[in-house]
Formats: structure tokens, sequence, C-alpha cells
């Protein structure tokens, strides 16, 4: 007999008998044949059992299990066309790991957003819970891979750090010892930017914190955060390369995660249109749009969710929005020479409503201007010092860009609200579980 086997390599096993550790997530016994509903991590699997080939033991304690009780069954795998997966178990065996009280709180029944954040450690459990975070690796692995392909360097940027990165209106702060007060990062770009420098092309990976008093269904105040960086690249390839990630991103969702995708109805034929050239249009191209879309957005104006959202339903593909007014942009973006009001940046919207998932720039790597441009924003000069240094020895052109992972994996997978893409989401109104 075979242990240590999982549901995801059944089709292996077809006549053997093997042995799955897992959980029950539902059943229903007509007398004489009891079928148990079974998942274990890998996917889900029907066992079927027959009270005449079983001790009387063995069925009594079968018909004594609950909804998420843990269990170690035994059987012998058959192909069954009419199982989703195209597999059944034959059930020789069970034995109860821990037998789960009647009261699992998620049934089968309709329940509120509010419930099932509350009960989000077990919600994760629901097969649409599961498919979220399966994709989500996906994509974590996918930008692994990619930039392993392209030459970025791994770089683990600090996450108490001494001043903002992304503005300072939204920025969690603490006391920190004698020094003073310490931020959490709102992104690693900054020191990416010193990493580059050494290193060439580097990406960071990681949480970061965002005290934004929005309650929209885009915004986390916890979120994981990808920024890449490269030296000597200017706008028009900082661009490229986040086109070739995005694509490859979804190439492998679609290729390792086709059951996923299914299960949370996703439609694929939305993701396989995602491909290079994606749409590109200046900002100021973008407000014409949104004007004759019924949007009151100023010309000099950021765009707003509903912006985003309107305009992006337009297309089939995701959006370049590039060129923003300088204004609504953070002081490190490098300004356009065609045009100094304007920023070298682009935000990348996913469409069908989605809006913005990347935001990135090329930077100012003149010493001086960016200094003017800190002292602008009112920022501490003194604690930008070491990132004026690298403007000062050695100052190349360089770009970058930063995904919200949660913001894609909303998108690739078809969700509602970004609070269902992360494990444990932190809202402005929830810290719990
Ligand atoms: O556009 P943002 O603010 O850009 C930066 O932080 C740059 N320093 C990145 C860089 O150039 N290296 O944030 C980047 C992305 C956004 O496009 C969005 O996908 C996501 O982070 N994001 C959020 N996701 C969830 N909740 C929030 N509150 C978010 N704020 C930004
Ligand atoms: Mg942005």
């Amino acid at each position: 007999m075979s242990q240590n086997t999982f549901v995801s390599e059944i089709e292996k096993y077809v006549g053997q008998e093997v042995q799955l550790k897992g959980w029950v997530y539902n059943f229903r016994s007509s007398g004489k044949i009891f079928f148990l509903q079974f998942r274990d991590g890998t996917g889900r699997i029907q066992i079927v059992y027959s009270a005449a080939n079983l001790p009387v033991e063995q069925w009594e304690k079968l018909n004594s299990l609950r909804i998420e009780s843990s269990v170690v069954i035994n059987g012998t795998v058959k192909a069954e066309s009419r199982a989703p997966s195209g597999f059944e178990l034959d059930g020789t065996s069970v034995e109860i790991v821990q037998l789960a009280p009647e009261d699992y709180p998620i049934g089968k029944k309709e329940h509120g957003p509010d419930f099932l954040l509350d009960n989000r450690h077990l919600w994760l459990r629901s097969e649409k819970q599961w498919a979220i975070q399966r994709v989500r690796d996906t994509i974590i692995r996918a930008t692994f891979d990619y930039f392993k392909e392209t030459g970025f360097v791994k770089f683990d940027t600090p996450i108490l750090t001494p001043n903002a990165c992304e503005g300072t209106t939204e920025l969690f702060e603490m006391d920190y010892f004698d020094v003073g007060k310490a931020y959490l990062a709102q992104s690693g770009q900054l020191y990416l930017e010193a990493g580059v420098m050494s290193l060439g092309r580097c990406f960071d990976f990681g949480p970061v914190f965002r005290a934004e008093k929005s309650k929209t269904r885009r915004h986390l105040t916890e979120f994981w955060m990808m920024d890449a960086e490269a030296a000597f690249v200017e706008h028009d390839e900082n661009i490229k390369i986040q086109e070739e990630l995005v694509c490859r991103i979804v190439k492998d969702v679609l290729e390792k995660n086709q059951h996923e995708l299914k299960v949370l109805e996703r439609d694929v034929e939305a993701l396989k249109k995602i491909q290079a050239p994606f749409i590109r249009m200046t900002h100021a191209e973008a407000v014409i749009k949104l004007h004759e879309l019924g949007s009151d957005i100023s010309e000099m104006d950021d765009l707003g969710g509903d912006d985003e959202t309107i305009l992006t339903k337009q297309y089939d593909r995701p959006i370049f929005v590039e060129k923003y007014p300088a204004v609504v942009k953070a002081f490190y973006m490098k300004r356009d020479s065609t045009d100094p009001s304007r920023a070298l940046c682009a935000d990348l919207l996913a469409p069908e409503g989605y809006g913005e998932i990347i935001g990135g720039s090329q930077r100012e790597d003149d010493y001086e201007t960016l200094l003017a441009r800190i002292k602008e924003h009112n920022l501490p000069v003194e604690a930008f010092q070491w990132y004026l240094d690298l403007r000062k020895y050695g100052s190349v052109p360089h770009s970058g860009f930063g995904f919200g992972l949660e913001r894609l994996v909303t998108w690739i997978c078809g969700l509602e609200h970004v609070r269902e893409s992360i494990p444990f989401p932190r809202l402005i109104n929830r810290i719990t579980p």
C-alpha cells in the first residue's frame, strides 16, 4: 500500500490501495453506502464506503464523522468519469485523528462578509479560498522565476525605516528606543535604488504598510509589494519589463491553475487576451477619454478609483497610463524633458474595471534637482542624505516599479474585493483574526 500519497497525484495509483491524510468536508450516507467528501490540501476527492465490505466498528466510526474532522483514510483508487477529478476511492478503512464538534461555523448557507472575515481562520479551508491561495502562490513563483531568468537579484529591503517613501500622510509611526520615531515601510524602492548601484538589477518582495484611510475594494493597510529596480534602464524599457512580467505571470497561472480558475468561475478567455503590447496612453489622453466617458476629472488630477474602473472597462488588455502631472506623484520621479510639468512615470491598470496594479517611474538622478524636490515636498533632508549620496557617487539613469500582490491576485482570480486575496487581511476597521 502506498502511504504519503496526495490527492493531487492520485492518477498514478489507479488500481492500488493508498493512504490519504486530511479533512472531511462533507458526507452523506444512504444507510448502506457512505460518501465521504475528503480534502487534503492538494485537492478534493470522494471516497465511497460500502457497509457490506466494512467491519461494523469502521462503519460506526464513519457514521460518527462530522464536518472538518481530521482523518486518515485507506482506499483503492479507481477512475470515475463522473467525478470532478476523474477519480474516486473505494474506501477500505478510516481512522479519526480528531473528531470535530457539530458546530462548525461555516455551513452551506450564505454568510455575510463580516461573519466570514471573523472566521477567516476557518474560511480559508473553503474551496474558493483554497483556490485563491494557490493562484497567489503561482503569481509569487512566476515573479521569482521571471526575475531569475532576467538577471534581477533578490535584495531584501528593511521594514523599519527612518523616513517616508510614498508620502507622509500614510505612515504608520512608532517610538523607536532612544532614536526617536520609526516608520513601517510603504515600499522598499528607495533602498532598492541603493541596491542597483551595487548589483545592477534588483527586486524585493515583502509586506508593506499604509495608514491609508481608504475603505475601498482595492485598499489594505498591510499588503505585499514587489519592487523592481534597474540601473541604466529608462522609462520605455521600464514599461517593457513590466509588460513581460505581467504576461509571464498570467501565462503561468493559465498553465498551472486550470482547476483553481474553474473553481473561481474565472473567465479564462479574458486572461488569454493578456498579451503584449499592452495599451499605452498619456495621462492627458486618458483625461480626454475619461471626459468622453462622463468623468469630471480635471486635467491635473490623479485618476480616482472610479476613473480607473470606467477606463479599464473599455479595453481587454492592461493599460499603461504614463506621464502624470508631476504634482500628483512622488518626489523621486524624474520629469519629462519635453514637458517638465509631467513625470516620467506610468501606472499599469488591469482590465475589466480592476484598475491600478503597478506604479513605476524613471527616477530623478541629478543631485541638485533631487535635493530641491525633497525640500519642495517638505521632507527632512537629513533623513534622505544617504539617498542623495546615490546621486553623488556614480549616478546613472535608473527606473523601477512596484506591484501590489493582492491587486494582481484580485484581478487574475476575478474577485470583487482585495480582502479575499491575502490570508489575513488588514483593513482600517479590521485586524483580527
Ligand atoms: O503606486 P505605489 O504607491 O508605488 C510605490 O510604492 C513605488 N515606490 C513602487 C516602485 O516604484 N517601486 O504602490 C505600488 C502598488 C500599486 O500599484 C498597487 O498595486 C499597490 O502597490 N498598492 C496597494 N495595494 C493594496 N492596498 C493598498 N493600500 C495599496 N497601495 C498601493
Ligand atoms: Mg500608485
